[in-house]
């Protein structure tokens, strides 16, 4: 078997996967650093990032408010160590970013513009207009690149964490290209493979976002923490699922029903004026407003439409010259996308399954339980965001935590030995062989990548959506039980090596079910309501047994739960106040 070593080994090349590579070729110019990813790095998700990222920046806002809104945004379920550091570094992040060359917008004297952001208590999103991620990633990746230290894996597949003498020393992956395994030896490797929406039907996140890294962290030990926790964001085009970002909003747009009506008041989400509307109506938390969509929907207050139903999302009155220079995707997105245009025509959105809160259990500095392995960005669970992420905090993240991880696995790469490469590589072999008799050469086989990957997101989405219930949970997770059996009688067409796509796809529909069952079981547990997990049976937010958070940990049935306390500093736990 073909080996490589390094020293650190990231997995992903998004903007936590740069953000690391960066913060090694800089700071630790002795180490050799890899980055593997299955796409070339500019097509990583965080390009569709849209809204902003947010920082303290303006002399009237403070570290506290953005901790604060932070911690009741996560309705008290983020650890607010995690969350104090967060805000603390995150301001030098943009500015650092902006050294680098991203073009933040300004202010017409010059000064770094912000905008208004959902459950934010003053304007401190930094924008690109309309594209940040776009802008962000560019930055990132155009700065990794003139690290020599750095070696780039462009489209290779990670198959397996390689643990030997009790921690992470490498991957197995397949080049793409070729269809080749390989061991790739590190002394510590960062997992930064982003989300997990693509485990429900109707998502913002593009087709690769399929929960590897949460997967190759559970198939090693590792647990999955507050899984059940799962964003809608509440204005993605019908059909498609695309991001209008919450920028629209940001910038003045409303959402009215089926009657015209600004919906959102009768939902304890303040009055519609005055303006700007900081932490209220269009501007609440992104778990209020979605479930607001869904009490309109049931009251029968929304449009029918090809797709399901919608409501309206109105710029027009913000006018063609400012829609154009702040919002000029969101024009784009439903000039092509929806066949309508905003400066003339309100937009048709619906919520959409959008982030994780859920991932890799990691510590303040994304270290796991399993030594010498990290992960940072959407696949990991640091505890920012609690029970629910405000909108503009995770691109922010991404930045604050691939820093903090690249440090901690800087430090643990010098601090122990080079690999033990032999029995490591022992460990990567059976991988090529696996690939070989479970898909490529085998024959028989009766069920369909297609089929599963489309029945388990039906069973997440009616089971585990906005609102859930404990006979809606026990369906999923039977559903995802028997699914994960079927699993083992897919037959894949193509048995080519170079570039085969469903091969891709059937790994991915593997670590995608093993990350359902782990969502569907944290959901069941979880007896109370809290942010984005709403319990109709248990409506409630239950402290008292509560206020933890929920490991799933893999086994060879059902995922085993336990819970550990949430980190409180300075902000006991209490009500979530909006509008008022
Ligand atoms: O709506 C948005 O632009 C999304 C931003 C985010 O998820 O942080």
């Amino acid at each position: 078997m073909e080996s490589h070593e390094h020293d650190v080994l990231i997995i992903g090349g998004g903007g936590a996967g740069l953000r690391a590579a960066i913060e090694l070729g800089e700071s630790y110019p002795q180490l050799r650093i890899a980055v593997l990813s299955k796409v070339y790095p500019m097509r990583s998700h965080t390009v569709a990032a849209e809204g902003g990222a947010a920082a303290v920046t303006k002399a009237n806002d403070s570290l506290d408010r953005h901790a604060y809104d932070t911690v009741s945004g996560s309705d008290w379920l983020g650890d607010q160590d995690v969350i104090e550091v967060f805000v603390k570094e995150a301001p030098g992040e943009m500015v650092r970013l902006e050294h680098w060359g991203c073009p933040w917008s300004r202010e017409p004297d010059g000064h770094v513009a912000v905008r208004p952001f959902g459950g934010m208590q003053i304007e401190r999103t930094w924008f690109a207009a309309d594209k940040t991620g776009f802008h962000m990633l560019h930055t990132l990746y155009q700065t990794a690149l003139k690290f020599t230290s750095i070696k780039w894996y462009d489209e290779y597949f990670v198959t397996k964490i390689l643990v030997e003498d009790g921690r992470c020393q490498g991957v197995a992956a397949i080049e793409m290209l070729t269809g080749q395994v390989y061991a790739l030896l590190a002394r510590s490797v960062i997992l930064c493979t982003g989300g997990a929406g693509r485990l429900f039907p109707f998502t913002t996140n593009g087709a690769i976002k399929t929960g590897d890294g949460m997967a190759l962290a559970y198939r090693a030990g590792v647990p999955l923490k507050d899984m059940e926790f799962v964003q809608y964001h509440p204005t993605g085009l019908p059909g498609t699922g695309i991001l209008i970002t919450e920028a629209a909003r940001g910038e003045g747009g409303i959402l009215v029903n089926k009657d015209g009506y600004r919906y959102l008041q009768d939902y304890g989400l303040g009055p519609p004026d005055p303006w700007p509307r900081l932490r209220a109506m269009e501007l609440g938390p992104r778990d209020r407003l979605s479930q607001a969509f869904a009490h309109e929907d049931a009251k029968g207050r929304t449009i029918p439409g090809p797709y399901g139903t919608v409501v309206h999302l109105d710029v027009r009155h913000l006018g063609e010259a400012k829609i154009n220079k702040k919002l000029p995707f969101v024009r784009e997105l439903a000039t092509n996308y929806a066949g309508i245009d905003p400066v003339r025509e309100p937009i048709p959105v619906r919520p959409v399954v959008h982030y994780m809160m859920g991932g890799v259990d990691t510590n303040i500095n994304a270290a796991t339980v399993l030594p010498g392995l990290f992960a940072a960005g959407e696949c990991a669970c640091l505890s920012l965001n609690g029970s629910n992420r405000l909108g503009s905090n995770s691109l922010t993240e991404l930045l604050v935590f691939g820093r903090r991880a690249a440090r901690a696995a800087a430090q643990f790469a010098l601090g122990h030995q080079r690999v033990a490469s032999e029995a490591v590589k022992l460990q990567a072999q059976p991988e090529q062989q696996r690939i070989a008799s479970n898909f490529i050469r085998k024959q028989g086989g009766t069920e369909r990548i297609a089929t599963v990957r489309q029945e388990m997101t039906k069973a997440l989405e009616s089971g585990a959506g906005i609102y859930r219930t404990e006979e809606s949970l026990r369906k999923t997770c039977s559903t995802i039980a028997r699914l994960k059996e079927r699993f083992q009688n897919i037959q894949l067409d193509d048995r080519s090596v170079s570039f085969n796509t469903e091969l891709m796809s059937a790994l991915e529909l593997e670590f995608m079910l093993d990350v359902a069952q782990a969502l569907a079981h944290s959901a069941l547990r979880r007896t109370e309501s809290r942010g984005s997990h709403q319990r109709t049976d248990y409506p409630a937010r239950d402290d008292k047994n509560f206020l933890k958070h929920s490991l799933a940990f893999r086994t060879d049935g059902e995922p085993r739960i336990e819970y550990k306390d949430v980190v409180i500093t300075r902000w006991p736990p209490g009500e979530r106040v909006y509008g008022k």
